[in-house]
């Protein structure tokens, strides 16, 4: 690999101090200090939970050559060894993009990038365009549930991972695996920490626009205009795929300045279902697109999932893709995990879902609505130490939309987890008599399930994929997916998976 040096990855970047050697090769960059390899250069940033000044000795210890560090200018300079090569800038966030793309050059010309933005529906919509594009090119995906690209697979933290960690990842499949395209879920958060500054967009996808983040953004205008930067990072040639059935899709359509399709049941819309079936089985559907119709059956589930099915769709009619290519694609698609998943569908059916914010709990709700035969069960929680302002939302959209609510524990973080279950009773109508509360998860699944009858829907939402519950004092293992069988099983309505010791 071509070596470079500090001085080469800094160039044109304002530094308003430094010291020692700036000609210094560096290895690698890295932003989280336990990563650090010999030679490399620690990006130091100002979190919001920490400091990453206060790592620098550990990144030192793995024998960090150089560091960047952002501070203001009047704050001291803290002690590093002689034989370190320190520079401090205003925003590291902003040159560690800068940084990587001079360490991974040629990305952004050599890569078709679809970026994906709204509060719902993102990992969906990522899985069914790479399962789309996989069929006519070699295609990454980056979302919360890892970066993925051929056999290449790496697990990440964050929906929309760091800049450098993207493009490392980018560079390795793009050279292992021959990768020409990339299709990624851009979480606000990262769009306005400048995660992605260093990738050429040439899709946008809108999908849905609600409260979510506030915690972060504090107010929807900051956080709309964080996902609005996906767009107008988007040239003349480029495209953006807007859902016009949210309102918010309508404004983003207002200030784009490139071309567009419109996705979405509205009659408007460019890409929009002509004749639809939902079942428990799947969906399947008469498309209408600038290229005709469509025909396709997906086993994604419900209304919310045809509308990023049309998501899908506009984006491969933009790239071209065949229309034959399309509908194969969606047939073979299983389902993405943990998202209106189908665990049990026997006498009752059971699912796991993620939906973890009012609109996606009504978006969830009212698909399964259209499907059930009999009464719709729902056991959720709200998450602690986050978002509090959704939690009544939350409840009152439970109790329009489903027929019985166990309400229960999400991941309470550092909060009580009977005061998180009150905020969401609080959403509840007068009326509505039909919920009990129990904050041990395993025990209101269960129960949910013992309930079931004939013909029900029981929806275990709120952690859809993930294998962990975070408590004021400890995380422990717990997987919904786990917790649904082991209650089957109990019941005899599926085979123990367990060995048996005879
Ligand atoms: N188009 C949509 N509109 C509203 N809610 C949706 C949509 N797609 C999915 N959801 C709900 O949001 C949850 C999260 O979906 P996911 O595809 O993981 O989105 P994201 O990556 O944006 O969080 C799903 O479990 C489902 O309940
Ligand atoms: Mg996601």
């Amino acid at each position: 690999m071509t070596k470079r040096y500090l001085d080469e990855l800094l160039n044109g970047v304002d530094i308003l101090a430094d010291s020692g050697n700036l000609h210094v090769e560096v290895s690698g960059v890295f932003m989280d200090s336990r990563r650090v390899q010999s030679g490399g250069c620690f990006v130091a940033i100002r979190g919001f939970n920490e400091n990453g000044l206060n790592y620098m000795g550990d990144a030192i210890a793995r024998g960090a050559a150089s560091i960047v560090f952002e501070s203001d200018p009047e704050d001291t300079i803290p002690d590093m060894p002689a034989y370190v090569s320190w520079v401090q800038v205003k925003n590291a966030r902003k040159v560690v993009c800068k940084m990587a793309s001079v360490f991974y050059p040629g990305m952004a010309e050599s890569l078709d990038v679809t970026g994906i933005t709204g509060t719902n529906g993102k990992t969906t919509i990522m899985s069914l365009i790479h399962a789309i594009l996989s069929r006519r090119f070699k295609t990454a995906n980056i979302g919360t549930l890892g970066m993925t690209c051929g056999d290449t697979f790496e697990k990440t933290g964050l929906t929309t991972p760091e800049s450098i960690d993207i493009l490392r990842f980018l560079n390795r499949v793009r050279e292992d695996e021959g990768c020409t395209h990339v299709v990624m879920e851009v979480s606000s958060v990262a769009l306005k920490l400048h995660r992605v500054n260093c990738l050429n967009f040439s899709q946008g996808i809108f999908t849905t626009f609600t409260g979510d983040h506030l915690d972060f953004h504090h107010t929807m205008e900051d956080y709309l205009d964080s996902k609005m930067m996906l767009f107008r990072k988007l040239g003349m040639d480029d495209w953006a795929v807007i859902n016009i059935d949210d309102p918010t899709g309508l404004k983003i359509l207002d200030q784009v300045n490139c071309k567009y399709l419109t996705y979405g049941f509205s009659e408007n819309a460019d890409i929009r279902p002509m004749k639809y079936k939902f079942t428990l089985d799947g969906t399947q559907a008469a498309v209408r697109t600038p290229r005709g119709i469509i025909d396709i059956k997906c086993k994604l589930i419900g209304r919310v999932n045809l509308t990023n099915i049309l998501a899908a769709v506009a984006s491969a009619v933009i790239k071209r893709i065949p229309e034959e290519d399309i509908a194969a694609a969606l047939g073979n698609f299983g389902t993405v995990k943990g998202r209106l998943d189908p665990v049990y569908n026997g006498k009752f059916a059971v699912l796991v879902d993620f939906a973890h914010t009012d609109k996606a709990l009504e978006g969830l709700l009212v698909s399964l609505k259209e499907i059930k035969a009999n009464r719709l069960i729902l056991v959720f929680g709200a998450g602690g130490s986050r978002d509090k302002t959704k939690r009544p939302r939350m409840g009152q959209v439970a109790s329009l939309n489903a027929d019985y609510v166990v309400v229960t524990s999400d991941n309470p973080r550092k909060e009580e987890p009977t005061a998180i279950v009150e905020d969401v009773v609080r959403g509840f109508g007068p009326d509505f008599k039909q919920y009990s509360v129990e904050t041990d998860r395993r025990k209101a699944i269960g129960k949910a399930i013992r309930m079931a009858q004939k013909g029900d829907i029981v929806v275990v939402a709120g952690k859809g994929h993930e294998d962990y519950q975070i408590f004021k004092d400890k995380t422990i293992h717990f997987d919904d997916f786990e917790e649904v069988r082991n209650v089957l099983e109990e019941l005899n309505l599926i085979e123990s998976k367990k060995v048996k010791n005879a």
